[in-house]
């Protein structure tokens, strides 16, 4: 029997992270150029049960039953396996790769869980929707992150560009032209939960002031969708910087972040911003074929460690969703 396999995107946040988790919109897209891969092989040699997880870039090559129950490998395979009611997998290896960076606000640990759960499924002969694999990589997500707002797993899930408000259904965005975006690596990894979790310190110190804050963010991204719909993609730009500010304002962004965004904007960048939890990890650019190749270089000549150039897909509004 050949190898099951499944791959799922990273991800980027063009608008509104951190407010996200507070209830307001955010927009994010899918970046299929790193991908998180996973590929199950059945092994019919080994005793009935034994699942074998090899994952070379974490260095893990390990039983399942020999994983913490609460490794969020293990706990993606046990809850596929709940939620199909199925009580014994068949032997197996598990490999998993993934070229999305860590701790960088690509949503990786998403796209393995979003993977795993679909190779998995297809493996166990069995189909779930599109909407409960979301749910279950959104418990999944709870582990890595605590309080997240279900946005990396959404997004990695559907692998379209979303405009997302927690515990509402998923608005699907029209991009009538696709555009293009350079992903900048500061290098830094940066923890989701820590940022998420100092954000909340201060939200509790002083909530009139960062409630104004997410207020605005939410008013950019209900523009944001708009300026996209309407193919202003100068006008998303002048968006992302507010967003951008506002980030500075909430005391998520660092020193290099900022000096790569504004080095995005000095080169002819239409907008920059951080993107994801901030303090480290990726910034954005919104650019076009024309400024492409010189902001890339005035990223890498300002520290970048890395730059991916993606394109934010044009698609049609569909009119029957039948996974909802
Ligand atoms: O996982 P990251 O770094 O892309 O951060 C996700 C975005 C946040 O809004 C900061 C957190 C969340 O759960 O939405």
């Amino acid at each position: 029997m050949p190898a099951i396999t499944a791959s799922a995107p990273g991800k980027i946040i063009l608008l509104g992270e951190h407010a996200v988790v507070y209830g307001r919109p955010a927009i994010a897209s899918p970046v299929n150029e790193v991908r998180a891969s996973v590929s199950i092989m059945a092994e019919p040699l080994s005793p009935p049960g034994a699942v074998r997880i090899i994952a070379p870039e974490i260095n893990l090559n390990s039983w399942l039953h020999d994983l913490q129950q609460s490794h969020p490998l293990h706990l993606t395979i046990t809850s596929v396996l709940d939620f199909l009611a199925i009580k014994r997998i068949q032997s197996c290896t598990v490999r998993i790769s993934s070229t999305i960076p860590v701790s960088a606000g690509m949503g990786s640990g998403a796209a393995v869980s979003v993977a795993l759960i679909k190779a998995l499924t297809a493996f166990l002969g069995r189909s779930i929707s599109e909407k409960q694999t979301c749910d279950l990589s959104f418990e999944i997500e709870k582990i890595y992150h605590k309080t997240p707002s279900g946005i990396d797993n959404s997004v990695v899930t559907y692998g379209r560009t979303i405009y997302f408000e927690k515990g509402k259904e998923i608005d699907q965005i029209v991009v009538p032209q696709p555009f293009e975006l350079l992903i900048c690596d500061t290098g830094i990894p940066s923890s989701t939960a820590s940022v998420v979790g100092d954000l909340r310190s201060a939200w509790l110190e002083q909530p009139e002031k960062i409630e104004i804050l997410f207020d605005r963010v939410g008013e950019l991204s209900r523009k944001a969708c708009v300026a996209i719909e309407t193919n202003k993609i100068e006008e998303l730009g002048g968006l992302m910087n507010e967003n951008h500010s506002i980030l500075v304002q909430m005391g998520v962004s660092s020193s290099e972040l900022d000096h790569l965004v504004e080095a995005a904007r000095r080169a002819g960048a239409f907008g920059a911003k951080l993107s994801g939890a901030g303090r480290g990890g990726n910034m954005i650019a919104l650019i076009n074929k024309a400024t492409s190749e010189v902001v890339s270089q005035a990223l890498f000549q300002e520290g970048a460690k890395r730059v991916i150039k993606t394109c934010v897909q044009a698609r049609k509004k569909e009119t029957n969703e039948d996974d909802r």
